[in-house]
């Protein structure tokens, strides 16, 4: 029975998933997704992914992705030569993921398990992977990281990398704001596994003018030492941790786009703020027996940030917590 062995309560997991297959209809039709310029060939993967994780992905790596959401992301690896594996607790998202698969003519290279994902280990059968892949707005759906991260460091072969680029834990705790320069701290920044945010849908962030009437969704706030503290536990090894001053989707409505797609925070004289953090990235290593990285990078690329990241560093200080 699916959600049997999840730390996901019914309740939540019953309104979340009715959300997601209901986003993942709406989200084939958006402009964000762009899904006839991915038949096209064009890559859903950010730069950022691409610059950090793509010298790890050659032909016939595996990669494990984990929410996969209707798999472009998944399929974009597939499409740089890996042999992909894609979970999502959504019926709807997997159907189009696996017809999206045959579409563009990667099947062959790309599955994909419809499975909640405390419950993928039954799924995956103790198969290990080269790469597991989390991606932007992942996690605030589970309530509980150490049980996700003893999954994914269960699914890496020694040597293995674990990647995430996901929005910024600060980036939650932020209230809706007319000005740059009024940034207020309003929600919850530390983590509270038994009080999900339960908040009503208006749209979406791909179509925030999509009729989502009725719908609510249960969230969970991560912060950065429950994130890097939760895939320690599981035995994997910090690589980096980059934050970023951009999103991939607009936080406020005041931010901007640029070139590359990402979302700006402007500072009020026509430029951008690069000092407040909405993105971050990571890597993290599943030792080998000797304890050392076995799968080394295709170039060294992989060493180096990605395009504006800041170093590593780590988010302080408790927000507010009125929001509850
Ligand atoms: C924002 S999407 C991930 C984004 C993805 N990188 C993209 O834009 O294509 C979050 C995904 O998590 C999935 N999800 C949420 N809770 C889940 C759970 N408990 N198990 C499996 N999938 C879940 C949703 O169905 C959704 O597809």
């Amino acid at each position: 029975m699916p959600g049997s062995g999840s730390p996901l309560p019914d309740e939540a997991r019953r309104a979340n998933l009715a959300l997601w297959d209901e986003w993942a209809r709406i989200h084939e039709g958006t402009e964000f997704y762009d899904v006839e310029g991915f038949k096209a060939g064009r890559s859903s993967l950010w730069p950022l992914e691409t610059e950090e994780l793509g010298p790890y992905v050659t032909d016939g790596t595996t990669l494990l992705h984990l929410q996969c959401h209707f798999g472009l992301d998944t399929l974009s690896w597939a499409r740089r030569g890996a042999e992909v594996v894609g979970v999502d607790f959504s019926g709807t998202a997997i159907a189009l993921a696996r017809r999206l698969a045959d579409e563009v003519g990667l099947a062959g290279r790309a599955t994909f398990i419809e499975s909640d994902v405390y419950d993928a280990a039954r799924h995956l059968g103790g198969r290990r992977f080269d790469i597991v892949f989390v991606s932007w707005g992942a996690i605030e759906w589970l309530p509980d990281l150490e049980v996700w991260a003893r999954l994914c460091a269960a699914h890496l072969k020694p040597g293995g990398r674990f990647y995430m680029a996901e929005l910024h834990p600060l980036a939650y705790c932020l209230d809706e704001t007319t000005g740059p320069a009024e940034l207020r701290l309003r929600y919850r920044y530390l983590p509270a596994p038994d009080h999900p945010v339960v908040d009503p849908i208006e749209g979406s962030y791909a179509d925030p003018s999509a009729d989502t009437t009725g719908h609510v969704s249960y969230s969970w706030s991560h912060s950065f030492a429950e994130v890097v503290g939760a895939l320690l536990g599981a035995g994997l090894r910090l690589e980096f941790l980059h934050e970023a001053p951009f999103s991939v989707s607009p936080v406020f409505e005041l931010m901007e786009k640029d070139e590359q797609r990402w979302w700006w925070l402007p500072d009020g004289s026509g430029g951008r703020r690069a000092d407040v953090p909405f993105s971050y990235s990571l890597m993290a290593v599943m030792p080998d027996r000797a304890g050392a990285p076995a799968f080394a990078p295709a170039s060294d690329e992989a060493t180096e940030t990605g395009a504006g990241a800041a170093d590593a560093s780590a988010a302080r200080g408790p927000c507010t917590e009125d929001e509850e």
